[in-house]
């Protein structure tokens, strides 16, 4: 019964949210795209000819935003590149590469890895969220694992110019995410787009600019 009314809040709400009806104009596959643009339009993030590393992709919206902003070139292929990965299935977005695998595993780190042969990255970005257990300890240290691992792989293959926006959470170990995050960037900025919902404890982290090695 409660959770029926629960749902029912959550069904109207939805119905009525102006990004909800924006998605559908726009053809996205999910409302998220926007907090994305709102943090692109504001900071240029995408940039054509960039090679972008999507983590926690899927439905799929962030991919087709990349797609569009990367546009394409006379043959139709992307004038960039993106490798998208999540845990789930995504439809295909056209141009977009997408790897099934769990970010945490390093069997499929070793796989997107391998994708890259070499090449570094312009762009990383994470909207993944972790599973909740409803143990707020728990849940902290998957959100802060989620991070790390986007950090240390940012740390890994970003160009000297590249960035990071992560999503996260304000959770326990917010302020030990934000301060590792400024020990290997410049600039660490924290966003809330206005498609975050207010009384969602989610956040955005940009960190651009990264440090050089050793330059802490
Ligand atoms: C909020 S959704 C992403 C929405 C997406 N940005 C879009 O625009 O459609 C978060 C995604 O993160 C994925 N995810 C969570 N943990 C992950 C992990 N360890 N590895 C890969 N994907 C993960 C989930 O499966 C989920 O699809």
């Amino acid at each position: 019964m409660k959770k029926n009314r629960f749902s029912k809040k959550w069904l109207n709400e939805h119905l009525h949210d102006p990004f909800v009806k924006q998605a559908q104009k726009d053809h996205y596959r999910s409302r998220a795209v926007y907090k994305l643009q709102e943090i692109d339009e504001a900071h240029r993030l995408v940039r054509p000819g960039q090679f972008i590393v999507e983590l926690g992709s899927a439905p799929g919206a962030w991919s087709q935003y990349l797609a569009r902003r990367l546009g394409s070139d006379a043959g139709g292929a992307l004038r960039g590149r993106v490798l998208a990965l999540d845990l789930l299935p995504m439809e295909p977005v056209e141009g977009v590469e997408f790897i099934q695998g769990d970010f945490r595993e390093a069997e499929v780190l070793r796989h997107i890895e391998g994708l890259l042969a070499g090449r570094r990255v312009d762009l990383v970005l994470s909207d993944m969220a972790p599973n909740l257990s409803g143990i707020a300890s728990a849940d902290a240290a998957r959100v802060e694992h989620l991070a790390d691992l986007a950090l240390e792989f940012a740390g890994q293959w970003l160009t000297e110019e590249g960035s990071l926006l992560i999503k996260t959470f304000h959770s326990g170990f917010f302020s030990q995410i934000v301060a590792r995050y400024k020990q290997r960037f410049r600039s660490v900025k924290t966003l809330k787009p206005k498609a975050s919902r207010e009384r969602s404890a989610e956040v955005f982290v940009l960190a651009m600019h990264p440090k050089p090695d050793g330059d802490e």
